[in-house]
């Protein structure tokens, strides 16, 4: 693995819920794994005033707190990296301190001005920031590189992706941009191209003469919480399946790259959101179901609406669950549908995706349960990360009866080291200045140009129906019908990745 060169990363943002939750304890992680480099400093930048010593010790609650590791013998070393300037987005001059601070420090360090900025802000800020940043020279890569690391939602339909990258592309370079899709960061998508590419057995049944159908789910248990405000004016559309979702489908789907630089990779996966089938007005009621979760009794216990939920409209009209389906246009997948969906207060938190092959020809043995694509192979993404193949075995005695048995593998099993979190790699990544794992303009742009349709109608056509569920259940009824062809339904997958059924133990 590469070791960063000595930098200075810079947190828009740094006094909000992502920097404490996710970014400071996965610094905190590659300080332990000692990934850091020695001269590695972070400045946290937001408008509250606080001094180096109240970030600090903010920070070191946030370890105490959410820090994944057990080891916090390196805190106090970590924690002496850490500075902090305020700074007011849209004033220029309130930049100057920063710059005087960033300059003395790598003066004191004899280390060139390589700088990440994150922006961590709400989103109104993404052009902003970028915009200041140039107006004060901190773009400028003549004594260092400069880069720009840009949380999501990147836009909020195609119009405005549009426009927030022609902003960004008058002062920044497309290299000096690392959008981040965290979904990207996690070991098990990542995975996904290692199971396709470094195994000769599965590129020859995956297209369309082998694969039936594939399948992906993102479900949480989780509802809004303390987010309404955020994701009234968002929904399950925007805030997964634009990004996350459509990111797994271009891993799944992708033709191999030539290599495994950045931009073969991407290359690959924008090849596949230009293929992905246009949804026409008329056909997005029949192939994209939304809903909303109700108010329902989980386990006993009351669980609120998403209407009753703080900070949402109590008649929003905003999806907490869609479900998909589509067709990929190309010679690989041509006629095969992709289902998708997602949710919120669903009964358990898990992403899989799933291939189901094609049945045999004929049908010799009487099967235990009836099935037409018995056999599946099911890549568990989180938790209890795996892959499980689905097949058929003789059961035991007189004749030929068959059952479906699992093949399982965890991913756990395969090394005692704890599995990295998104961010750690991210951010690793954005260090190294490798942007393989990041999204790039053309596949957030063609991600916008193929749900586009789906927003435009769900926003004039009020004839489009949000679909109740009660809060614990799969989604509305109505996803399932998406599905249509005979004994086949959505999977129902449980905690455990070997079982599924709608009735498991969860
Ligand atoms: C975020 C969404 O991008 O992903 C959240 O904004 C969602 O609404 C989260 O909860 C899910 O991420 P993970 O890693 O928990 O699957």
């Amino acid at each position: 693995m590469n070791h960063p060169e000595n930098s200075i990363l810079i947190i828009f943002g740094a006094s909000g819920d992502l920097t404490k939750r996710k970014l400071i304890p996965a610094l905190y992680s590659l300080e332990v794994q000692n990934l850091l480099p020695n001269n590695f400093f972070v400045f946290g930048a937001s408008r509250t005033e606080l001094s180096d010593t109240e970030f600090r010790d903010n920070m070191a609650d946030a370890l105490n707190e959410f820090s994944k590791d057990e080891d916090l013998s390196k805190k106090d070393q970590f924690l002496k990296r850490l500075y902090y300037q305020s700074v007011q987005a849209n004033d220029s001059s309130s930049y100057k301190p920063l710059i005087n601070r960033l300059e003395k420090l790598e003066n004191e360090k004899e280390m060139k001005s390589n700088l990440i900025f994150y922006l961590s802000t709400p989103p109104s800020l993404y052009d902003v920031i970028p915009d200041d940043l140039a107006k004060v020279k901190l773009n400028d890569e003549s004594n260092g590189w400069k880069r720009l690391i840009i949380e999501k939602p990147f836009g909020y339909d195609y119009e405005s992706a549009k426009k927030l990258n022609e902003k960004l592309s008058k002062n920044w370079n497309e290299n000096q941009i690392y959008r981040i899709d965290h979904y990207l960061g996690k070991e098990t998508v990542q995975n996904l191209l290692v199971t396709r590419f470094s195994n000769g057995i599965f590129e020859p049944l995956w297209n369309r003469n082998f694969v039936h159908h594939v399948e992906i789910t993102s479900a949480e248990d989780i509802g809004v919480e303390k987010r309404g405000g955020y994701y009234d004016n968002s929904g399950a559309l925007r805030d997964m399946v634009q990004n996350h979702l459509l990111q797994m489908v271009g891993l799944i789907a992708m033709e191999p790259p030539s290599s495994m630089d950045s931009n073969s990779i991407r290359n690959e996966i924008v090849k596949v959101f230009q293929s992905l089938s246009k949804f026409k007005d008329d056909d997005i009621a029949k192939n994209v179901i939304r809903g909303q979760y109700l108010e329902s009794k989980i386990k006993g216990k009351k669980v609120k609406g998403y209407r009753e939920e703080e900070g949402v409209d109590p008649n929003s009209k905003t999806e907490t669950f869609a479900a998909l389906k589509f067709y990929i246009e190309n010679w690989r997948w041509g006629g095969v549908p992709f289902y998708i969906r997602t949710g919120k207060r669903l009964p358990t938190r898990v992403t899989e995706a799933v291939i189901h092959f094609k049945p045999t020809p004929h049908s010799l043995f009487s099967q235990e349960n009836e099935c037409d694509s018995c056999n599946q192979l099911i890549i568990r993404i989180q938790p209890d990360e795996g892959i499980l193949l689905k097949f058929g075995m003789k059961l035991p005695g007189a004749g030929f009866n068959v059952k479906n048995v699992n093949m399982d593998f965890h991913y756990a099993d395969l090394s005692v080291q704890r599995i990295p979190t998104a961010y750690e790699r991210l951010l690793l990544d954005a260090m190294n200045g490798d942007s393989t794992l990041f999204a790039r303009v053309d596949a957030v742009m063609n991600a916008w140009s193929f749900l586009n349709p789906v927003l435009e109608a769900w926003k004039n056509d009020h004839t489009i129906p949000v679909y109740g569920y009660p809060a614990g259940t799969w989604g509305p009824e109505s996803a399932d019908d998406l599905i249509e062809e005979k004994n086949m339904t959505w999977r129902y997958p449980c905690k455990n990745l070997a079982e599924d059924g709608i009735y498991c133990e969860l």
